[in-house]
């Protein structure tokens, strides 16, 4: 199989020929309708529900603070390292921005160390539900909660934004742990914007009410139908539930009910998640995806793997990409306009939600069955062991990208590579 020709590649190098990553930034004139300052701290917190947590915090909180912009917008973001040690950055976890916006230390800039500051500027090119990260030591400092929502789109009367985040053990919606509620008149049509911001996938939904599944990964499913039923949301992804609040409110319960939202007036009731599955392979309606994933310039293979190694020092085992773990995994190259066909394959013995960077793929098939749905649009996707999946996108935004397990510790134990343009 053609799985990228170039050689193994050293974390430090990043030049392309006839280009480099420092030039393929956002505007760099023009004034910023979103203009926020965020500031990194390690520290001493309390989340919304009390509990003290020794992690970190970005303008004081964790989540930090939701950025809201809307489609066309330039968003300028002044981000502050005041004590984070190891330095940190912003990643915009599925927004496919200019590649030096980045935000991967190493990659696309390099770390902002403790006292330093970097300007990310980009256009919000696609409406959705996305987050922000650190892509320094990641494991550890989105873990401690250096992470927080945007989403472009205008606000609405019903809009809800849920990031469900595991800090020392306590599960948390929005920072609190246990059950909490937002006040919404019966009748509303409200939009609940749930992202997963943990390792492991989440079964998440809503009750109380049939519901729609309106967009994935900051991509709008075609032609939903009500469901009674859970969607298994991969770690990093994002999915936006769409329901008319019943006069007796609903609720969005992630995983069990002992972690849950009540949306709507008084005290929705409680109950658990149905044990039906929403499928996006057969979810919707089919809709043109705007290229011909069968003309494809690019075939790659990624096969997902584990072998024995030293980890630290101990063995261990490495997750690996066809045999090789980071950074010895040959890069996937393309040049600009291909369409890339990738075939996923995963016999590493557990799940991997891998996040492709800069780019959204549409799913073709599972395990050989062919996707009849809407059009499955991602940029993060849970691999299953035993599963293989086909997916393709058009390498329409040049750079040098991420492709990774967003279970965080697995990306530093070697599941990790890049996508590069020649
Ligand atoms: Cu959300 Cu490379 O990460
Ligand atoms: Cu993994």
């Amino acid at each position: 199989a053609d799985y990228g020709g170039g050689p193994a590649m050293n974390h430090e190098h990043h030049a392309m020929s006839g280009m480099s990553v420092a030039d393929l930034t956002g505007p760099k004139t023009g004034t910023p309708e979103v203009d926020v300052t965020l500031v990194a701290r390690k520290q001493k917190f309390q989340l919304a529900s009390g509990e003290t947590i020794d992690g970190y915090t970005v303008n004081g909180t964790s989540p930090g603070p939701l950025i809201r912009a809307r489609v066309g917008d330039l968003v300028q973001v002044t981000f502050v390292n005041e004590s984070v040690k190891d330095g940190a950055t912003l990643h915009w976890h599925g927004i496919d921005v200019p590649n030096a916006e980045d935000g991967v230390a190493g990659v696309t800039q390099d770390a902002v160390p403790m006292g330093g500051k970097h300007v990310y500027r980009f256009k919000a090119a696609q409406a959705g539900t996305y987050w922000y990260h650190s892509h320094q030591v990641s494991s550890d400092e989105v873990k401690g909660g250096l992470f927080g929502p945007i989403v472009i789109a205008p606000q609405s009367p019903g809009e809800v934004v849920a990031a469900i985040h595991t800090y020392d053990g306590k599960r948390t919606i929005n920072g609190r742990t246990g059950t909490g509620q937002v006040e919404l008149p019966a009748g509303t049509t409200a939009r609940v914007r749930v992202i997963n911001t943990d390792n492991a996938i989440l079964r998440v939904g809503l009750i109380g009410t049939p519901y729609k599944v309106v967009a994935v990964d900051g991509r709008d499913v075609h032609g939903p139908t009500a469901v009674t039923a859970a969607f298994p949301l991969a770690a990093g992804a994002r999915v936006d539930l769409e329901a008319v609040v019943p006069a007796g409110g609903m609720r969005l319960v992630a995983g069990t009910s002992a972690l849950s939202l009540g949306i709507g007036p008084g005290d929705p009731p409680q109950g658990e998640l149905p044990g039906e599955t929403v499928d996006l392979l057969t979810y919707g309606t089919a809709a043109p995806v705007g290229f011909d994933p069968a003309k494809a310039d690019r075939n790659f293979e990624y096969r997902i793997g584990r072998r024995p190694g030293f980890l630290d020092g101990m063995p261990g085992l490495w997750w690996t990409i066809n045999g090789h773990k980071f950074p010895d995994v040959p890069m996937f190259m393309v040049a600009e306009g291909d369409v890339v066909r990738m075939k996923i394959s995963n016999t590493s013995g557990q799940a991997h939600p891998m996040h492709l960077h800069g780019h959204h793929a549409v799913v073709l098939s599972r395990n050989g069955v062919a996707a009849t749905g809407s059009p499955w649009w991602v940029d993060t996707l849970e691999v299953g062991n035993k599963e293989t999946y086909e997916i393709a996108f058009v390498a329409d935004n040049p750079g040098l990208w991420m492709d990774h397990c967003h279970n965080l510790p697995h990306a530093s134990e070697g599941l990790m590579t890049h996508l590069m343009y020649e």
